[in-house]
């Protein structure tokens, strides 16, 4: 079974901020959990080169497009790499492979007899890239650019959506999860239901963009351009097969219209599968505020790395919300979570256990006792309930429910009192055990976090002289072995004195 699973392809224009890497990070979160259950996994993401403000930009800038953009994709090639996202490929939309497949992708719709020209005219925000009407406007300007759109009229090639309607409506109808979550997926369908309108897949007036094979003098709508690349990645990317297909897609709800209702009608004109998923999750903002340029409240999450190290950010980005719903978020949160979570839960945790394991039996680590002990119940639950939890893309309710057991061997150590055991000879066998529960408990805690925090999880399994293996079957009680040499742990978390200056 594969797990294919795509990001946005982001808009080069614009520098990564903390929402883009909100999304890159949860994907990569599902994947490295897939990955863990022995899925064989594709990870994709990259960016949208061809829309009109690139064009605008670069001439403004004295550089061609292509100039322009090679030097603004640097930032975003970071982004996954810096948050330790394991992608498979990062796509560019300028890449020859993906134009001469998005050229065969329109022809096989217009074979198809989905394409006709008309003129079209109406009111167009670039930021946006897409038409508005009047309704959707406040004040006249788009309430998400906050500027007025441009009046553009011109001949275009337009995509017969409005003959699909039917087949999208079957296609939400026998496929209840095929948007997720489900209030999302009510209101893909009250769109269609409420009838589509056929759009535009051309510009005539712009030259930055793929030309339409059967009409050079036009260049596909960015759209029609960028969508494509989920497949099209497939054809020529490194590992990559087109059997991948179909992908599930990530997204966040401002993009939900392209990907679940135009993109599974291009795919069925084309005569592809649409897409196996697509979730859409929800908007950060900052502060009370929507996050953007224009605001100047980004908060760099590369920053943010830099300060804190990147598992405290991942760990954060899982955590600060329920996955799907949107949330705000500050600074202080971010930095009251990494005290009392990672570093108070987890990191003390950690430093306990093997200081105690140092001192009061050497560093060694005895074999796993005959009886399972009180966590067992816990350690099956979890390799039960997290893949139960990942199957909904329950990304933060997976996490909550691994907090729930970190908590439970916090409290597991006060219950025991090894401090107390050790005082007294003859309880010695009592003493072997809580220490093989906690350390086994830790080495289960690291395998079920390693999707969400790959070097902490190492780290444990590190201290506690275990295999790195994190595959999810070890996610399982009484797999610690025997060990020696275990030393007191340096702290996971150091205490971060400094008020942060990303914000
Ligand atoms: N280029 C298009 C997508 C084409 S996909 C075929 C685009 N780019 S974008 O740069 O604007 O990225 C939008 C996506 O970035 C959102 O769908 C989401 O994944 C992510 N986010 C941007 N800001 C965000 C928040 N404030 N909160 C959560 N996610 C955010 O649209």
């Amino acid at each position: 079974m594969s797990f294919y699973l795509t990001t946005p392809i982001y808009y080069v224009n614009s520098t990564p901020h903390i929402g883009h890497a909100y999304t890159t990070i949860d994907g990569d979160i599902l994947v490295r959990h897939h990955r863990q259950r022995g899925e064989r996994t594709y990870f994709l993401t990259g960016v949208d080169e061809h829309a009109d403000k690139v064009a605008r930009v670069a001439t403004e800038q004295g550089l061609t497009p292509q100039q322009y953009v090679d030097e603004v994709v640097v930032s975003w090639r970071e982004l996954p790499a810096r948050v330790n996202a394991s992608i498979d490929y990062f796509i560019r939309t300028t890449d020859d492979g993906h134009k001469a497949f998005v050229q065969e992708f329109l022809q096989k719709i217009y074979n198809n007899g989905d394409v006709y020209q008309d003129v079209y005219a109406g009111l167009y925000c670039v930021g946006c890239e897409a038409f508005k009407t009047e309704a959707e406007l406040v004040d006249g300007k788009c309430p998400d650019h906050g500027v007025a759109p441009e009046w553009l009229e011109e001949k275009n090639w337009f995509f017969r959506l409005s003959a699909y309607q039917e087949q999208l409506l079957q296609l939400y109808d026998e496929r209840p999860d095929f948007v997720l979550p489900a209030f999302r997926s009510n209101e893909a369908r009250s769109f269609i239901a409420g009838g589509l309108r056929d759009f535009s897949i051309s510009r005539a007036t712009q030259t930055w963009g793929v030309p339409i094979p059967w009409d050079p003098d036009q260049v596909a709508y960015v759209w029609a351009d960028a969508l494509v690349n989920y497949l099209s990645a497939l054809s020529y990317a490194p590992d990559a097969e087109l059997e991948f297909w179909p992908a599930r897609h990530l997204l966040a709800k401002d993009i939900l219209r392209f990907h679940c209702v135009y993109w599974p009608a291009l795919l069925l004109s084309a005569g592809y599968e649409p897409p196996r998923q697509l979730f859409v999750h929800g908007y950060l903002n900052l502060d009370n505020r929507k996050i953007s340029k224009s605001l100047g409240n980004v908060l760099d999450p590369l920053d943010l790395v830099d300060e804190y190290g990147v598992d405290p950010v991942r760990f954060w980005v899982a955590r600060v919300v329920p996955f799907g719903q949107d949330g705000d978020v500050t600074l202080e949160g971010f930095r009251e979570r990494y005290e009392r979570e990672l570093a108070n839960d987890l990191g003390n945790l950690l430093s306990r256990t093997t200081a105690m394991i140092a001192r009061y039996r050497d560093g060694v680590l005895t074999p796993a006792p005959d009886e399972p002990g009180e966590l067992a119940a816990a350690a099956g639950a979890l390799q039960e309930g997290i893949p139960a939890a990942f199957d909904r893309w329950d990304v933060s309710g997976a996490l909550e429910t691994i907090w729930d057991y970190v908590r439970r061997l916090n409290r597991h150590v006060e219950q025991t009192k090894p401090w107390e055991l050790a005082k007294d000879p003859e309880r010695g066998a009592d003493l072997d055990r809580a220490l093989y529960e906690l350390a086994d408990g830790l080495r289960v805690a690291a395998i079920a976090l390693s999707a969400y925090l790959p070097g902490t999880a190492e780290r444990i399994l590190e201290a506690l002289k275990q295999p790195l293996d994190v595959g999810w079957e070890n996610v399982a009680y009484g797999r610690t072995t025997a060990a020696s040499g275990i030393e007191p742990a340096q702290p996971l978390f150091p205490r971060i004195d400094e008020p942060a200056t990303a914000a």
